[in-house]
């Protein structure tokens, strides 16, 4: 019997100790997130208030992971208009290539492959090319 009460205690203090470790973690999810910011060229995302702007994107106001193109699209338009902005001069014979349009991968590869929001933006390209896109916002 007395076995059996020990046993019981255990049980009770495993699981107040997990109720614990389950609100310090969503305390710092919490807080991890309100240290999260969005690029310049987004600020003006944020006058519509901070928990729906992360929604603009993310479709949360607690997100976990990287958005869906979809809503990167939902305001830029179509992979064809995006390919197009960037679309690299003809009679330039040192332009780089089009980043929205590539020859192996045409106009596919997510957007978040290289447009980081909540750190630097990276050339996905580069991990086998050296190309410099000067004007891509860091
Ligand atoms: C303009 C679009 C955009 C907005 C607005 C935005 N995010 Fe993100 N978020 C991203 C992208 C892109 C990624 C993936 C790469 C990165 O971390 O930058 C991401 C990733 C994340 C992640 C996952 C981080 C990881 O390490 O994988 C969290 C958490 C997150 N965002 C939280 C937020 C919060 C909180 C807000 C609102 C304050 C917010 N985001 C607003 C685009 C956005
Ligand atoms: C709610 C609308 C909205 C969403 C969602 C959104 N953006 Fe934007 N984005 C804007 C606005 C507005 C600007 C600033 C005006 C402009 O340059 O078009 C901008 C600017 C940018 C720029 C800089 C453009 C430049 O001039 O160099 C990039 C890159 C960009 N967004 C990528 C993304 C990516 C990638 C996503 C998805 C993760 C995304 N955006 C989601 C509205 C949005
Ligand atoms: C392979 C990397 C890569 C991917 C994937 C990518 N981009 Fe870009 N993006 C770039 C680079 C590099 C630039 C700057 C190129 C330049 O201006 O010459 C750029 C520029 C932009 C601009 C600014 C264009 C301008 O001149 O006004 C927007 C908007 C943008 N990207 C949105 C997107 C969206 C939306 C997606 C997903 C559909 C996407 N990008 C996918 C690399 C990428
Ligand atoms: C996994 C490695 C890898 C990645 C990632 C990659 N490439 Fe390439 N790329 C190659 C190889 C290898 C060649 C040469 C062989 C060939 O012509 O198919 C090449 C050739 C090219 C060429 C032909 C001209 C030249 O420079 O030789 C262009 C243009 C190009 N890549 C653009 C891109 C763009 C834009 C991206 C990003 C959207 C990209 N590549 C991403 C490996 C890669």
């Amino acid at each position: 019997m007395a076995k059996l009460w020990i046993a019981l205690l255990l049980l009770c203090i495993g699981g107040f100790s997990q109720v614990i470790a389950a609100t310090d973690d969503e305390a710092a999810f919490h807080q991890q997130l309100n240290t999260m910011n969005v690029k310049p060229y987004h600020h003006s995302l944020e006058s519509t208030g901070r928990n729906t702007s992360c929604q603009l994107c993310h479709g949360s106001s607690t997100p976990v992971a990287a958005p869906n193109d979809k809503s990167c699209l939902s305001c830029h338009g179509s992979r064809d208009q995006i390919a197009e902005l960037t679309q690299p001069n003809p009679h330039d014979k040192n332009a780089e290539p089009n980043p929205h349009d590539s020859m192996h991968y045409g106009k596919d590869v997510p957007c978040t492959a290289c447009h980081n929001e909540h750190k630097p933006s990276v050339i996905y390209c580069n991990n086998c090319h050296l190309f410099k896109y000067p004007d891509m916002k860091p």
